[in-house]
């Protein structure tokens, strides 16, 4: 590499870090119950980079102190060697057990005060719908939530939204390879997988989204699994799960009724269910509601009209290797109407 371009590469280097730590994504400074794992992991920090420098100094002291060779010295001094092992029972075993039983006992608090992941404490459908299970797919999560009522049962894909306050249940699994689920302000990583169900428990003290991913290499668009949990106000949360419950809503004018056959009559019914029409393909995410989520594809794009429609003509262009299609076939009067249709799934 030309040595001229060596600045500008560490000062790129060094901005994208500096950058990283303040992201979306900062797992450094988490909220709610993982703030108690963020003090614990900065005070470990703290302590081993001292005792790291501390080392250091000792060892640069000794390197530098001139005693002399062995010939000035003579024979080794026998009893003068013997004076150092109190020395070194103290600093090199006693000091280090007892902090390493400090760190053990200050573990154990921290992880007594973080919301149980016990399997005990999530069977499903045991309240008022506090119990979620999440599945990965290549590449998107299907979010489900559960209640004893199964009429009162919601999917959806992509988010998660939980009230501000309450440690939900969260159960999870996957549909095909290992994946990982990952909401670094929240909650350390917990993999999902095939034949096995994790549990962890989420709550996020404060309103806000939080963004996540997939943490698991699980094939060429690991990096476009991404997913958000939004933390909203009780209030807001129980309107959302309504509005999620209800069916699609019927189309009050001809090209959203176009709109709704295409999707039925086409191939997109085999994949996608949208509750309310004749729909139930079982492959792809649930778009009943498909309108009020934020990101389409996985989280891989935004949801707006114009990505709407280019993902459902060139889906393969956009994200090569998910299991949507390209869809080359509709008319213009078809897509547009195919697209107007989704958009109102709100
Ligand atoms: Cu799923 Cu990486």
């Amino acid at each position: 590499m030309d040595r001229r371009r060596m600045p500008a590469l560490g000062a790129c280097v060094l901005g994208s870090l500096l950058a990283a730590c303040r992201g979306p994504q900062d797992y450094l400074r988490p909220i709610g119950a993982e703030e108690r794992v963020a003090v614990l992991g900065s005070a470990a920090l703290i302590g081993s980079g001292l005792v790291a420098l501390l080392v250091i100094a000792v060892l640069a002291w000794v390197t530098f102190r001139r005693r002399g060779s062995f010939s000035e010295h003579g024979a080794i001094d026998e009893a003068a060697e013997r004076q150092g092992v109190p020395l070194v029972k103290l600093w090199g075993l006693l000091l280090p057990a007892l902090a390493l039983f400090v760190a053990f006992i200050a573990t154990l608090f921290v992880m007594r005060a973080l919301p149980g992941s016990d399997a005990a404490d999530c069977q499903p459908g045991t309240d008022d719908g506090s119990d979620i299970q999440v599945y990965g797919h290549q590449w998107w999560f299907e979010v489900k939530y559960t209640f004893a009522e199964p009429s009162q049962n919601v999917t959806t894909a992509t988010e998660i939204h939980v009230p501000v306050g309450r440690a939900m249940n969260v159960a999870l699994q996957s549909r095909d390879v290992i994946h990982s689920f990952w909401i670094p302000k929240l909650h350390g990583k917990v993999d999902m997988l095939p034949e096995r169900v994790n549990h962890l428990r989420l709550e996020a003290t404060e309103p806000g989204i939080y963004e996540g991913e997939c943490a698991e290499y699980c094939g060429v668009q690991h990096a476009h699994m991404r997913l958000r949990v939004i933390a909203e106000p009780p209030a807001a949360y129980a309107l959302w799960l309504e509005s999620q419950r209800r069916p699609a809503p019927e189309p009050q004018e001809a090209r959203l009724s176009l709109g709704k056959r295409t999707f039925e009559q086409s191939a997109c019914g085999l994949c996608h269910t949208v509750r309310g029409s004749d729909a139930h393909g079982q492959v792809g995410p649930d778009l009943t509601h498909v309108a009020s989520r934020g990101r389409i594809a996985g989280g891989a794009f935004p949801n707006d009209t114009a990505t709407l429609a280019a993902w459902i003509v060139h889906a393969q262009e956009l994200k090569p290797g998910a299991q949507m299609p390209d869809l080359p076939q509709f008319t213009g009067e078809q897509l547009t109407a195919l697209t107007l249709y989704l958009r109102n799934n709100i």
